[in-house]
């Protein structure tokens, strides 16, 4: 496995490379969640490039990107066990030269909810997302339906840049009692970690109601968000029901495909997980 730490290198290595080539961006502190990523990949494809860079950009001011965890070589072994042929892990300069002054901003989509929780956090996200695309040139890129919203706003900017690249989205991967694998869950203490199950069993809860017939947007929401304040650690962000397309909050009785997404804070740890109801 290549482990490129230039621009200039990747490029080189992907010239080479056989088609189609498949790409999955991380920020590392890698989990079964970004393997079933490269998983999907390569099970399409004949090369799979994959790349770790904690992109500070799309990190607030308070935020934690200073002691965002960080295990290059834990990460590299994983990468090369899931069958990976090449890894981009750039230094910060090698993708924000000095001056740099472009930015990605994809309108609507990225100004509610995370969009809203984080302002700046989406043009962050697509600018790196923009730039690891014009290094590595996929054909496919791989992403987790963990992160909906971003998932979104990428096949939007991948879509109004007319860039030749298909967006994939992939399932998402839990712990044995439903907690989403996340970076950021070694954050928990084991009170927290042990009341964060309340994030997907209310999700759990909404779709068996969905399932039997509940429409309600409120009600839906309401199923999720009792469930989480009966936990004492968990403070609600946001429990959103939005059209999942537009990502437009719903009321009244859900008739199109709708997003379930919510984020809740542990501490200083936010979590995020959601589920799609489909009529
Ligand atoms: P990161 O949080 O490292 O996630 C990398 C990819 O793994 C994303 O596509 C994310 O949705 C996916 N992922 C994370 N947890 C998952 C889970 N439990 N199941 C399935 N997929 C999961 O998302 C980012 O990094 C960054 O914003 C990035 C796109 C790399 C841009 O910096």
């Amino acid at each position: 496995m290549l482990v490129a730490r230039t621009v200039a290198e990747l490029r080189a290595a992907r010239h080479e490379a056989p088609g189609p080539l498949g790409f999955v961006p991380t920020m590392g502190y890698l989990h079964q969640g970004h393997i079933s990523l490269v998983d999907a990949a390569r099970a399409e494809c004949a090369t799979v490039i994959a790349s770790i860079f904690v992109n500070p950009t799309q990190f607030g001011p308070g935020e934690d990107f200073a002691r965002y965890p960080r295990n290059e070589e834990r990460d590299l072994e994983m990468l090369e066990a899931a069958g990976v042929d090449a890894v981009l892990l750039p230094p910060v300069e090698e993708i924000y030269p000095d001056g740099d002054m472009t930015r990605v901003h994809v309108d609507a989509l990225a100004d509610v909810l995370e969009g809203a929780r984080r302002p700046g956090h989406f043009v962050g996200v697509a600018t790196v997302v923009s730039k690891l695309f014009h290094i590595v040139q996929p054909d496919r890129a791989y992403f987790g339906r963990k992160d909906a919203q971003q998932l979104a706003v990428l096949r939007r900017m991948t879509r109004d840049l007319l860039l030749p690249i298909e967006v994939v989205g992939c399932p998402i991967i839990r712990e044995a009692d439903g907690l989403a694998c996340s970076s950021r869950n070694v954050y928990l203490s084991p009170d927290q970690r042990a009341q964060a199950v309340a994030l997907s069993a209310g999700l759990r809860a909404a779709e068996a109601a969905f399932a039997d017939g509940v429409r309600d947007a409120d009600a839906l929401r309401r199923i999720v968000t009792e469930r989480i304040e009966a936990q004492p650690l968990a403070a609600i962000d946001y429990v959103s029901l939005s059209d999942a397309e537009t990502l437009r909050e719903l009321s009244g009785v859900v008739e199109v495909p709708a997003l379930l997404s919510l984020a809740v804070a542990f501490g200083a740890t936010h979590l995020l997980d959601n589920t799609t109801l489909t009529p």
